[in-house]
């Protein structure tokens, strides 16, 4: 196995204001400082927050992330957000393919792949999301639905340009819904997505590469799934809101 430190991510999607995010980055920060250093913190606050929330949380050791960028590098792209803009305003990660996206936005594994090159590019982590929806599962179509989005997504890359990868497995009926896949029917699909990193791209990315599991990860729920083998952190949107419960979920340990 290789050195994957669990990693507890907060998708904050569209909630809170500028003011508002600096308030509840500022308390996530206090709670981090006591918190087990190998366990890795990244919020995800909306674009307009970015810039402002890097300042609260520059001496501590959570990560920010950004929710979407653009694959193009500049220009006539009205209401765009390109990479560098996202450096600039200490991104370290941004989060691509999020199902809403895909959803409301008309996000494709074609326009999803564009955007993981684009970050590899430019440095930054790409949290890669992937999930099938409600009627797939019922189809017996998951683990169809997940190789088409791995493949597509993923296509035209070597393994050491995913070296940094993160991919996370949030099934679309879990997500918001208070239905949280079980501890097994996760493990199952992570182990699943392992296999299938090895099999497109060798051993040494499968063993390393990070797989999260969203969708209702809870206080209450997070620490049985963070007990499976192939589950190495949670991206978590509702209860993220709340810095408190957040705390919690970063402290599974405690
Ligand atoms: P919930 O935790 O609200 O189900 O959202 C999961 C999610 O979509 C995180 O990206």
């Amino acid at each position: 196995m290789g050195n994957r430190n669990p990693l507890i991510a907060g998708n904050w999607k569209m909630n809170k204001t500028g003011p508002e995010s600096v308030a509840t980055a500022k308390t996530i920060a206090t709670l981090a400082s006591n918190s087990p250093a190998e366990i890795e913190i990244m919020i995800a606050p909306t674009f307009t927050a970015l810039a402002l929330v890097a300042e609260v949380i520059s001496s501590s050791r959570i990560f920010l992330s950004a929710q979407n960028l653009y694959w193009e590098e500049k220009g006539a792209y009205t209401g765009e957000i390109s990479a560098d803009m996202l450096l600039a305003a200490g991104c370290s990660h941004v989060i691509i393919g999020h199902s809403e996206r895909r959803l409301y936005f008309g996000e494709t594994d074609n326009t999803i792949n564009k955007k993981i090159k684009t970050a590899i590019n430019a440095k930054l982590i790409p949290v890669f999301c992937i999930g099938e929806s409600e009627e797939d599962r019922e189809s017996g179509k998951t683990f169809s639905v997940l190789d088409k989005q791995v493949k597509k997504g993923l296509e035209g890359f070597s393994s050491t340009a995913l070296a940094t990868l993160i991919i996370a497995y949030e099934p679309v009926w879990a997500i918001g819904t208070g239905k949280t896949a079980s501890k097994d029917q996760a493990q199952e699909v992570h182990l699943y997505l392992r296999n299938l990193i090895d099999k497109l791209l060798g051993n040494t990315l499968a063993n390393s590469i990070r797989i999260l599991y969203g969708g209702s990860v809870k206080p209450d729920n997070i620490k049985e799934l963070m007990a499976m083998p192939d589950i190495d952190g949670a991206l978590v949107g509702g209860a993220s809101l709340d810095p408190e419960t957040f705390g919690k979920l970063f402290n599974y340990l405690k």
